[in-house]
């Protein structure tokens, strides 16, 4: 589904990815980790299509094409889903129309009939259920002001409409409690199916006690040095990246 060769990406000319290379199959959960400054948040950047980043060399393809020269949007009408990836604040909007307007802007992209609100109100009754999202956050205004554990709700619920293939969440967050953690991974076990695939950026090992990955990765300094099983996260908790970084 996604695979990245030998990508190279330098900000104002310092290289910070040097040679990444990674691959994603359908129904996969990957984790990754990697001290600070590693390089982790720039390669969720970089596959949102962050026009601040200059790919030196190296190849992105998304089923098999080559989205390196398509603009955010055009990536997330392939199926592509970054946390980050939609303003939060918008004044004068609620949740509900929001989430409405991007469900229809995807479907209109894929040429399937859009949903009436009437339509759209049920399917999103049904996703807050399942992500265990309170019926008030619909009528929300998207600039009232979410808190960090709110945000975090509605990325997921946003991640849960738009049934993305492959999502990439950026845990760049420092204060993902406990209830987050389960809101993240109950909207993440309602995604991962034979159909789609998940890359998870994370520093806690705490939150891979919810979200079981099949495969760990560790970047440090621009390039994945050790892939693994879930075991890999647990070594890592004990061990810290030290031993890798000497490696
Ligand atoms: N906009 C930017 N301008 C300059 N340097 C940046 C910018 N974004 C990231 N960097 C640098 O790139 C390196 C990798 O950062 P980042 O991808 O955020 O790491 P991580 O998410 O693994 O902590 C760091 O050294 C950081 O200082
Ligand atoms: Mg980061």
């Amino acid at each position: 589904m996604l695979e990245i060769k030998e990508l190279h990406v330098a900000i104002d000319g310092k290289p910070i990815l040097k040679g990444l290379t990674l691959t994603v199959h359908k129904g996969e959960v990957h984790a990754i980790m990697g001290p600070n400054g590693a390089g982790k948040s720039t390669l969720a950047k970089v596959l949102a299509g962050d026009p601040s980043y200059e790919i030196l060399s190296g190849e992105i393809l998304f089923e098999g094409q080559n989205i390196l020269e398509l603009t955010p949007e055009e990536r997330s009408h392939l199926g592509l889903f970054m946390s980050f990836q939609y303003p939060v604040e918008i004044p004068g909007i609620t949740n509900f129309q929001f989430l409405h307007a991007a469900k229809n802007a995807r479907l209109k992209a894929q040429g399937k009939p859009l949903h009436s609100e009437e339509v759209f109100d049920a399917i999103l009754d049904e996703k807050m259920v399942e992500i265990d999202v309170r019926r008030e956050f619909k009528a929300r205004d998207l600039n009232e002001g979410f808190s960090g554990g709110e945000k975090k709700r509605n990325e997921i619920l946003q991640m849960a409409v738009l049934e993305p293939k492959l999502a990439i969440l950026d845990e760049t967050d420092s204060g993902l409690d406990i209830d987050a953690m389960r809101i993240v991974s109950r909207g993440v076990n309602c995604l991962t199916h034979a159909e789609n695939a998940l890359i998870l950026i994370t520093h806690y090992q705490r939150l891979l006690d919810y979200i079981r990955p099949g495969f760990v990765h560790v970047v440090i300094d621009g390039r994945i040095v050790q892939s693994g099983g879930p075991e890999l996260a647990l070594e890592l908790e004990e061990k810290g990246y030290d031993w890798l970084v000497k490696e």
